[in-house]
Formats: C-alpha cells, sequence, structure tokens
C-alpha cells in the first residue's frame, strides 16, 4: 500500500480533541504513513510538539506564527518559537507567510513577522511552510530580498502556472490540499498536473478545505489520499506512483528519517 504523508495536517487544533487518536490512527489504517503538524502561533506550536512526541517518526511538528496572528510575534514569543524549534520532534518553520484576503493582522505586521521567521529558519537550517493568499507579489519580492539560503514549501498552493514558476524557480515546492479536486478548479488541477514530478507534495491543512467529495465535512489526514488519487489521475499516473514520489519529496523537503521498520 502506498504510504502517503500528509504534509500539512493541523491535527493538533481544538476540532480534533474530541477524537484525535482515532483520527490519527484511521489515517495510519488507510496509508497514511506520517503527517507533519504545522502551529499558528507559540501554544499551537507547543501542541504540535507535543503530539509529534506521542507519535514519534509518524507524526512531526512545524513551529510558526501565521499572518493572521502576526500580532502576537513579540519578541518573548519569537524567543520561545525558537526554542521550540530545536526539538528534534520539528521539521520545519509554519506555517507562516502573508494573508492580504482576511488582513487578520495589518499588512506590515505580517511582512515583519514573515522576514523575522525567515532569519529563524534560516538560523535553525529549517524549511518554512508558506501561507500565500492574495499575495502573491509581495511573497516573491520578500523570498528574493529577504529569503536567501531558504528551502521550503507553498502550502495549499493555488495559482496559475505562472505563478507556481516564480516558486519552483525559487526552489520551493507546491503542496496540493483539497480545491484541487473542486470541479471549478480544473485550471488549479491542470498545473498540478505540469508541475514536475520531484516539486509537489499533497496534504489536507485538516480541519480545513475538505477535498471532493466531502467537502463541508471536518477534514481528517486520510482524505489526503482523495486529493493525491485525483492529481494522479489528471497527470496520468498510477496512484500509488505519484503517492510515493509525493512521499518521497515531502521526506526529503523535511529531512524526515526514515520509517520505523516495525510499520
Ligand atoms: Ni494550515
Amino acid at each position: 500500500m502506498a504510504a502517503l504523508v500528509d504534509s500539512h495536517a493541523h491535527v493538533q487544533m481544538r476540532q480534533f480533541n474530541a477524537d484525535r487518536d482515532q483520527v490519527i490512527a484511521a489515517a495510519f489504517a488507510d496509508g497514511v504513513a506520517r503527517m507533519v503538524a504545522p502551529g499558528t502561533d507559540v501554544p499551537t506550536s507547543r501542541l504540535a510538539i507535543e503530539l509529534a512526541e506521542r507519535y514519534p517518526g509518524r507524526v512531526f511538528a512545524a513551529v510558526g506564527t501565521h499572518p493572521h496572528d502576526a500580532t502576537t510575534l513579540t519578541d518573548a514569543a519569537l524567543a520561545e518559537q525558537r526554542e521550540l524549534a530545536r526539538s528534534p520532534h520539528v521539521v520545519a518553520i509554519g506555517e507562516i507567510g502573508l494573508d492580504y484576503y482576511r488582513n487578520l493582522s495589518p499588512r506590515e505586521t505580517q511582512r515583519e513577522a514573515l522576514t523575522r521567521q525567515f532569519a529563524l529558519a534560516r538560523e535553525l537550517d529549517l524549511p518554512v511552510i508558506l501561507h500565500n493568499r492574495e499575495s502573491h507579489a509581495d511573497m516573491i519580492a520578500l523570498l528574493r530580498s529577504e529569503g536567501q539560503g531558504l528551502r521550503g514549501v507553498f502550502h495549499c498552493f493555488i495559482g496559475d502556472q505562472a505563478m507556481a514558476r516564480d516558486a519552483l524557480d525559487l526552489g520551493f515546492y507546491l503542496s496540493f490540499a483539497g480545491p484541487v479536486t473542486f470541479p471549478k478548479n480544473a485550471e488549479l488541477a491542470a498545473v498540478a498536473a505540469w508541475a514536475p514530478l520531484d516539486r509537489v507534495l499533497v496534504e489536507t491543512d485538516c480541519p480545513y478545505l475538505t477535498p471532493a467529495p466531502f467537502r463541508g465535512r471536518r477534514n481528517e489526514p486520510r482524505y489526503v489520499a482523495l486529493t493525491a488519487r485525483h492529481i494522479a489521475e489528471v497527470r496520468g499516473l498510477p496512484f500509488d506512483q505519484f503517492a510515493e514520489a509525493t512521499a518521497q519529496n515531502a521526506a526529503t523537503l523535511f529531512r524526515l528519517p526514515s520509517l520505523p521498520e516495525n510499520l
């Protein structure tokens, strides 16, 4: 069975408080071998690490402050993130980025928080997990001016081929989530089909963005297979081959250790 990696699953969040272990067990049983749980602020980053400690080698954590929460990234919070990010269970800084759609933090504050977390990622030699919504030009400009030497992924990539090209040219991966399965997003699916196979990841972004046909329900890591299956189809690849390639890409980007042998 294909061993998928859900490259972006917020399984530490409160939406899973009632049944977290069952949700994770269901994912493992359905062929999702591993997952990365990104934080959105200091408390959710800490929870991600605690969860990763309970599932060593299967659940990994990322530490970061989301653009919505950029105003919470004080000097003290950044210092705390630095401490948290030294945990061996942490594989990335994220999720971090820009969101000019909802603008829950002022744009200047978002840019400053992003730049400071770029520096943290560089200091700790960790990849970044980027959230980028209606902010593409600024994101690319900031990566070019402040992101030297960084590697990472555009999480839940939504954009056209030119935007994908920008990300790829900077050496970044593209991670596709549930929206790529929606019938109205055929153009996005075409981008997922066009992208180089060695630069594509898949994710759920659960509990959000549930793929078709379960749209509207709470999302879970096991549904990453629906997204992978859809992209494999539009690429004309056997599912197992696509799943294997994306899992390998995730392992490379996040420097995941080899899968435990007793799986
Ligand atoms: Ni997310």
